[in-house]
């Protein structure tokens, strides 16, 4: 595996596998990796000819200073793993090589990203979607692959692809979780090892709030979600939201849609954590 940090070398190793013809995926990430990205690198693998992972922590998606600074950066361990898994090219960038100068465009998809993480995170899609429409300019890949685990930021890159008409297929990939049902998440290596048994909750809920629906209003299911985790110890709920999984937009009836997607947001002590599930 070769590892780069310019877009000039990139360029070059990228052309050299054009040439041959080859098919190239992009698995963009922002590092800290775990299971959840070794799928998604190992579907890119074997689904194209060569595959091209970032792993580049972009500070125009964070709202809040500390997160930045706190987010785990671990270039070294993270390349061992990409090497295990196939990967061609691991591409880490200075932010200097990203934005040279300041990204000044404006991305805009309500209502999808208006909702949810848009409504308590403002200005982190904007972010989200300079880094990756920088990269797909930069890597011009075929097949672009994404886990479901930031369910809305699949959504939001989806549509900015159809509307910026990017010539690349996006692949949405499972989440990936822990043997017990924790969600992977890079931010989970932040959890103290309370922490880590408290945040279990959030899979546990979501899981019966499955079986709950099954006899209940949409109304009673955020009920049982919200109650659950507010007695849940070291817990703070910041929203349940159930949702079209197309559109983003909250339902009142199971019958306003035929993809209902429960998404939640928990801050288990400082570490925001989110997690989603279809049902
Ligand atoms: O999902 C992430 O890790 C990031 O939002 C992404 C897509 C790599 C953009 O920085």
């Amino acid at each position: 595996m070769e590892i780069v940090h310019t877009v000039r070398e990139l360029q070059a190793s990228l052309a050299a596998l054009r040439a041959q013809g080859k098919a190239v995926g992009l698995v963009p990430t922002m590092g800290a990796l775990h299971e959840g990205h070794a799928s998604l690198v190992k579907r890119s693998v074997a689904e194209n000819d060569a595959t091209v992972v970032s792993v580049f922590v972009n500070p125009t998606q964070f709202n809040d200073k500390n997160d930045l600074e706190k987010y785990p950066r671990t270039l070294d361990a993270d390349c061992v793993l990409l090497e295990q898994c196939g990967a061609t090219i691991a591409f880490a960038p200075s932010v200097e090589e990203v934005y040279p100068e300041p990204d000044m465009r404006q991305f805009s998809y309500a209502p999808l990203d208006t909702v949810m993480e848009g409504k308590y995170r403002p200005g982190h899609f904007n972010g989200v979607c300079q880094v990756v429409s920088k990269l797909f300019d930069m890597v011009k890949p075929d097949r672009a692959y994404f886990g479901e685990k930031d369910f809305q930021q699949l959504a939001i890159i989806r549509e900015m692809v159809r509307q910026m008409r990017f010539p690349l297929q996006i692949v949405g990939c499972p989440i990936v979780r822990e043997a017990d049902g924790l969600a992977l998440s890079s931010r989970n290596k932040r959890l103290s090892p309370e922490q880590r048994t408290q945040a279990l909750e959030i899979s546990r809920t979501l899981f019966a709030s499955v079986d709950y629906a099954k006899g209940h209003t949409v109304a009673e299911t955020c009920k049982f979600v919200e109650e659950a985790i507010a007695a849940a110890p070291g817990l703070r709920l910041e929203y349940f939201e159930l949702v079209d999984g197309n559109t983003l937009q909250s339902i009142a009836r199971w019958e306003d849609t035929a993809y209902p997607v429960g998404c939640i947001t928990v801050f288990c002590g400082e570490v925001r954590l989110i997690d989603n599930i279809k049902y």
